[in-house]
C-alpha cells in the first residue's frame, strides 16, 4: 500500500515537498521434505520439483560418491541437465565462487521461472548456490539437496546464504528460500565420523534450548553411534532424531525468517563459537566450536544458578559421549572478551546471550561479565580434564578385566 503523509508535508519543519510509504509483504513459503533414497530412478520427488531443464550444482566429493547416480536419475525422467563441479572446502565459500555458479547459470541458458537450479552438498555448496541464485536475474529458483549431517538439519532447512569475507564468516549474504528442501539421510553413509559429530552438535543444541525428549533419544543413541563409528543411519531412530531436529530448528526459524527478532535460542553455542573457530589451531569444524561454546554456556547456567548439577552433567556428558570437544586451548580471556564484543555488534547492541533453564529451555542474558565468563571457562576445563580421566580409568579397568579374563 502506498501512502502521502499530507501533514507532514504540510509541516514547516519538513524539507520534503512530498513523501510516499511503501510497506509491502513478502510471502516465503517452501517444502522441506524428507525423502529416502532420493535418487533412486522411481522415485519422483526430485523430479517433479523440476520443470523443463536442469542446472546441477555439485559438490567435488558428491560428485565422486554418487555423480553417476544425479546424471542417471534426470536421465531416467528425461530432463537435460547440465552439471557444474565446485569445491566445498570453508576457504572456497567466497564470492568467486557465487560469481564461477552465476556464470554456470548463464552457460545453462535456464528459463527464468520455470527451469531450476539444484544443488547437492554440504553447507558450503548450498550457501554459495543459494546466494548465486538470489542474486542471478534478481532470483531464480533452486532446489537444495543436502548431503552432509549440518547440510540436514540446519544449512539446508533455513533461509540464509552467504560468503566469507575477511576475516568474517558469512559476511556478504542475503535471505532467500529455495523452491524446496529434500533430505535424505542415505547420503550420510559415506559422510565421516567427524562430520557426522559435527552435525549432532547442532542436534544437541536443538535438544537443549528446546526438546528433553530429543535430548534422551541422543543419549540413547549415544553408544549405539560410537561403537558404529557415527553412522547415523546405523541406529534405528534416526528418522526420529533427524526429524525432531529439523522439525525444531524450523518452528524456531518460521516466524522469525529474517531475524528481526535477534533474541534467538538457536544461537545457544554462537556466541563465542564464531571467534574459536576462525582461529582454532589446529582448525576445528563449526559444530566442534559451537559444542566447545555449549559447554561453556552450561557452566554458566548452572553457576547462576539456572540449571541445576544434574542437568548440567547430563548435557556434559552427552557432549562427551558423541566424541565432541567441551574444551579448547584458545578459549581464553582476550578471545573470550573480543568475541562477546562481536556478537553485541551482530546482536545489535545487546548480549542476547541465550542460557539454559532446564533441559529443553532457554533464556536470555546481558549482563555477563568477563570474570565470570573467566571463571566458567576455568571451571569447564577441569570437568572436560575429570571426564577424559573417568573414561582412560574406565577403558583401562576394562582391558585388566579382559586380560584377567
Ligand atoms: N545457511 C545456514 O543457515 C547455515 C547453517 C549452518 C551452517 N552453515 C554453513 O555450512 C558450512 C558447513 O557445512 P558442512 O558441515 O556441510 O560442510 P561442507 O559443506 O564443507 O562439507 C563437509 C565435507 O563433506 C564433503 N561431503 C559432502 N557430502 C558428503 C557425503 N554425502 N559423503 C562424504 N562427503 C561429503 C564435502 O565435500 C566437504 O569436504 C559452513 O560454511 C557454515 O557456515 C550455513
Ligand atoms: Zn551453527
Amino acid at each position: 500500500m502506498v501512502e502521502i503523509f499530507k501533514s507532514e508535508i504540510d509541516g514547516e519543519s519538513s524539507p520534503s515537498r512530498a513523501r510516499w510509504r511503501v510497506s509491502a509483504d513478502h510471502r516465503i513459503e517452501y517444502d522441506v521434505e524428507m525423502v529416502e533414497n532420493v535418487l533412486e530412478p522411481d522415485n519422483r520427488a526430485l523430479a517433479v520439483r523440476c520443470g523443463g531443464r536442469v542446472l546441477a550444482v555439485v559438490d567435488h566429493t558428491v560428485e565422486e560418491l554418487y555423480g553417476s547416480l544425479i546424471r542417471a536419475y534426470f536421465a531416467h525422467h528425461g530432463i537435460p541437465v547440465s552439471v557444474i563441479v565446485v569445491p566445498a572446502e570453508e576457504h572456497t565459500k567466497e564470492l568467486s565462487s557465487v560469481v564461477t555458479v552465476a556464470d554456470a547459470m548463464a552457460d545453462a541458458g535456464l528459463l527464468r521461472r520455470s527451469e531450476t537450479v539444484v544443488v547437492f552438498g554440504g553447507g558450503v555448496v548450498m550457501d554459495v548456490v543459494g546466494l548465486a541464485a538470489n542474486l542471478f536475474r534478481r532470483g531464480v529458483p533452486y532446489v537444495r539437496v543436502p548431503t552432509t549431517l549440518i547440510g540436514l538439519v540446519d544449512a539446508g532447512v533455513g533461509v540464509k546464504t552467504g560468503v566469507n569475507r575477511g576475516k568474517h564468516k558469512n559476511r556478504l549474504g542475503t535471505y532467500f528460500a529455495p523452491t524446496a528442501t529434500l533430505v535424505d539421510p542415505l547420503f550420510l553413509a559415506s559422510l565421516p565420523p567427524r562430520h557426522i559429530r559435527n552435525g549432532l552438535a547442532e542436534i544437541v543444541k536443538i535438544a537443549l534450548v528446546k526438546d528433553a525428549e530429543l535430548l534422551s533419544l541422543l543419549e540413547s543413541a549415544a553408544d549405539p553411534l560410537r561403537n558404529a563409528s557415527y553412522a547415523l543411519t546405523a541406529v534405528d531412530t534416526h528418522e526420529e532424531i533427524l526429524a525432531r531436529a529439523i522439525g525444531g530448528m524450523l518452528s524456531e526459524l518460521e516466524p522469525n525468517l529474517h531475524e528481526t527478532d535477534l533474541e534467538r535460542i538457536v544461537d545457544f553455542g554462537h556466541t563465542f563459537s564464531p571467534s574459536l573457530e576462525l582461529i582454532a589451531d589446529p582448525p576445528l569444524l563449526h559444530g566442534e566450536a559451537v559444542a566447545v561454546d555449549m559447554a561453556l554456556c552450561v557452566e554458566l547456567s548452572l553457576r547462576r544458578g539456572l540449571l541445576t548439577e544434574f542437568e548440567a552433567r547430563r548435557a556434559f556428558n552427552l557432549l562427551f559421549r558423541l566424541g565432541l570437544p567441551l574444551t579448547n586451548r584458545m578459549f581464553e580471556a582476550n578471545l573470550l572478551e573480543q568475541a562477546l564484543d562481536d556478537t553485541i555488534k551482530h546482536r545489535d547492541g545487546l548480549q542476547r546471550v541465550p542460557l539454559l533453564t532446564g533441559i529443553g529451555r532457554a533464556t536470555f542474558v546481558n549482563d555477563l561479565t568477563s570474570e565470570e565468563v573467566a571463571v566458567a571457562v576455568a571451571s569447564t576445563r577441569a570437568m572436560g580434564q575429570a571426564l577424559e580421566g573417568s573414561e582412560l580409568e574406565m577403558s583401562l579397568g576394562m582391558e585388566q578385566g579382559l586380560a584377567r579374563g
